[in-house]
């Protein structure tokens, strides 16, 4: 990673180039929408795990395939773009469906969506351990499991369902498969933190740029603003500020993973609005914002681009990005499908841009 800083008299420039990162936790949609949102994801990331939540979701390898094509068909080739394919689990998952996972070779992960935690989950896993024979197969093909890590029961108090999924999900899924890969998605506490650093090489994290840049104020500051929502919601100021310890620490097992989740304009401002942030166009700058506000802009290309290729056991990639502090202003909106899409930190000024 190469950090470049000229001054002249009255102008200091300022870039870092690194390794092509990528994006360990994506939401792109299907058919017509992909071609709204493939190509920002492309342009920075090298590859992306496509998350399976279709309606109805990719529950076959063969039904993964067939989205990775359209995936392809969305993305201008030349920027050499590789959707990473996901398997999305059900009570009923075949434990052979992860052989032919595994043999398809586009096919790197499987999901796990607690029932009802989160957009398009109905179909997820009521509970885990009807799933044993299918992660006993994850286990033994060096598959990860990939969890939205969010207990559903509606008695539960939405800012606890993360730490109560460790304690009645994670805790015992681990002791029964003691090297399954498991990447706890999108974490939004220190308990998460916490308990990543604690397990072995196993486990890992992703860290999205919302719950780096956000506490759960953003949500209510003046008003609602539903362009704030996500799942897992935005929490308080001492998780965020956790949160942005594990990212810079320089930890392998924290790694990017947006959950940029689009969702049109119209459907996020209305009386039950969706659950995601699209942050997709800006998704590296909104990164190099969070590492260059706490000095540690040398620790993310080993969080953008290393450490989740090492945990996924895939190549590092050899392409670089370069990116220049420079002020510009994120649009209000971009089209999306016959309406718009309102990206995260919309209207407002970022201080870093892909050149
Ligand atoms: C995601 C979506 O819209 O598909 N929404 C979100 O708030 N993150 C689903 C998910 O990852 O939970
Ligand atoms: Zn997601």
């Amino acid at each position: 990673m190469i950090i470049i800083t000229q001054q002249c008299k009255t102008l200091k420039i300022m870039q870092i180039t690194l390794t092509r990162p990528d994006d360990w936790h994506l939401h792109v949609r299907d058919n017509d929408a992909l071609k709204y949102t493939v190509p920002f994801t492309a342009r920075q990331f090298a590859r992306a795990i496509i998350m399976p939540n279709l309606t109805p979701p990719n529950i076959t390898s063969q039904q993964a395939l067939a989205y990775r094509e359209r995936i392809l068909l969305a993305c201008p080739p030349e920027l050499n773009f590789q959707p990473l394919m996901t398997l999305y689990l059900t009570d009923n998952t075949p434990a052979d469906e992860i052989r032919k996972a595994k043999q398809s070779g586009h096919i790197v992960a499987v999901k796990l969506y607690p029932a009802g935690a989160t957009t398009n989950s109905d179909a997820g896993v009521t509970d885990i351990t009807k799933c044993y024979e299918t992660l006993k197969a994850l286990q033994k093909y060096d598959m990860p499991l990939l969890v939205h890590g969010e207990v559903t029961d509606p008695d539960v108090d939405i800012f606890d369902r993360e730490k109560q999924f460790i304690e009645k999900v994670l805790i015992p899924t681990r002791k029964a498969f003691p090297e399954l890969k498991i990447v706890f998605e999108h974490i939004t506490t220190k308990d998460a933190v916490d308990y990543v650093l604690a397990e072995d090489k196993f486990t890992a994290a992703t860290i999205t740029p919302q719950h780096l840049l956000y506490n759960r104020n953003a949500i209510f500051k003046g008003g609602i603003r539903p362009h704030y929502y996500c799942l897992p919601v935005l929490k308080r100021e001492e998780h965020r500020v956790a949160l942005n310890n594990a990212a810079i620490s320089g930890n392998p097992k924290f790694f990017l993973g947006t959950d940029s989740a689009p969702h049109a304009q119209n459907k996020k401002e209305a009386a039950c609005g969706c659950a995601g942030i699209f942050s997709a166009p800006l998704a590296i700058e909104l990164y190099a914002r969070v590492f260059d506000a706490n000095n540690a802009l040398d620790k993310l290309e080993g969080f953008a681009s290393f450490y989740g290729a090492d945990f996924y056991a895939l190549n590092r990639n050899t392409q670089t990005i370069t990116l220049q502090k420079k002020n510009w202003t994120v649009p209000d909106h971009y089209p999306f499908l016959d309406g718009t899409i309102v990206p995260l930190h919309a209207g407002e000024t970022e201080s870093w841009q892909l050149i």
